[in-house]
């Protein structure tokens, strides 16, 4: 059918009608807000390239993510600022390392929120790297049995799921088997699994003071040209046992997004990143373009392109949108 015959303006022409063929619907429900916890108390230091977005400490953290619990939003995933660092990272598996504590006082104070923890060396390495250095390397094999115990530590907390970030070969698989022989075979892993090396991590690496020393992270996280070795990336987590699928960053993968939910049967999360917040917020602050509307479109964007479930510094921001407007 076409031109007179069918028009595609009528089903456009009101509202009620677009409500009607709406393909696509974001809730508070899809979101996952991430948050930077560090010592002290009282504590709320401003994150300058994320306006809006706080290095916390436990009580204010709980303050945050219990107006994220109201409004909706089902879970948070923590990152970790600690107050010391050494080439081993130790503090990622400390029994009272930040997270760990972290995680406790969250779930006494908020039970039925899901704390989510990412699961990496590079907040606590003094070099900076997602893993222990050998010959100025990163060494995949010795890094497998310190994410397993910071994974090991943090359901050891009260952790709901964990979600290794480090892009380590095996990583999933040895963080299983740990969890499984230790009592946490219930806890969920969701991988960091088509992770890029992304220069949108900008603003993250100085929220959680964890920019590489030397060098940079293009020895194991995935480079942005490849999209069929995205795939064997996932299959590979998925083999080992991973429960959710994650891709990162989101808006420039949207792509990646797309194929990853088309192969894969398990949930497809994507991380909205820092620096994908940060354009969003400065543009905005410029007045150049209307950020609450941008960011809901951008949500919205990662939703339609496959993402059941969406990592976002706006979680807040949006469920206030959403919870306006229903
Ligand atoms: C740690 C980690 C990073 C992010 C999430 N986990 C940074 C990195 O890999 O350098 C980035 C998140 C963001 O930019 O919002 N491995
Ligand atoms: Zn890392």
């Amino acid at each position: 059918m076409l031109f007179p015959d069918y028009r595609p303006r009528r089903l456009r022409q009101n509202e009620t009608l677009r409500r009607m063929i709406r393909e696509t619907h974001l809730r508070a429900d899809d979101m996952i807000l991430p948050l930077f916890v560090t010592g002290g108390n009282g504590i709320q230091n401003p994150i300058p390239s994320m306006p809006g977005q706080f290095q916390l400490s436990i009580d204010r953290l709980i303050g945050v993510a219990g107006e994220a619990f109201e409004l909706g939003i089902p879970a948070i995933i923590l990152f970790g600022i600690p107050d010391k660092k050494d080439p081993e990272g130790s503090g990622a598996y400390k029994k009272d390392g930040i997270v760990q504590l972290a995680v406790r006082s969250v779930k006494d104070a908020l039970p039925e929120l899901a704390v989510i923890t990412d699961v990496c060396l590079c907040e606590y390495t003094s070099h900076g790297h997602c893993g222990v250095i050998a010959d100025q390397q990163v060494d995949n094999d010795a890094t497998l049995e310190l994410l397993a115990r910071a994974a090991l530590s943090h359901a050891e907390a009260g952790a709901d799921m964990v979600a290794p970030s480090d892009m380590m070969d095996g990583r999933v698989a040895e963080i299983r088997e740990t969890l499984d022989e230790s009592g946490f075979s219930h806890i969920p892993i969701m991988s960091y699994a088509a992770k890029y090396c992304s220069a949108y991590y900008g603003p993250f690496r100085e929220a959680a003071g964890s920019a590489p020393q030397f060098g940079d992270r293009r020895s194991y996280q995935m480079d942005p040209a490849n999209s069929i070795e995205a795939i064997r990336e996932v299959t590979l987590d998925v083999e080992e046992g991973a429960d959710i699928i994650m891709v990162k960053p989101a808006l420039a993968y949207l792509d990646i997004i797309r194929s990853v939910r088309e192969e894969i049967d398990l949930p497809v999360a994507a991380y909205n990143v820092s620096g994908e917040y940060a354009m969003i917020k400065a543009a905005a602050q410029m007045g150049w373009l209307d950020g609450s509307k941008v960011m809901m479109e951008t949500l919205l964007a990662i939703k339609r392109a496959g993402a059941e479930l969406i990592l976002t510094y706006f979680a807040i921001e949006a469920a206030k949108v959403l919870e306006a407007s229903s």
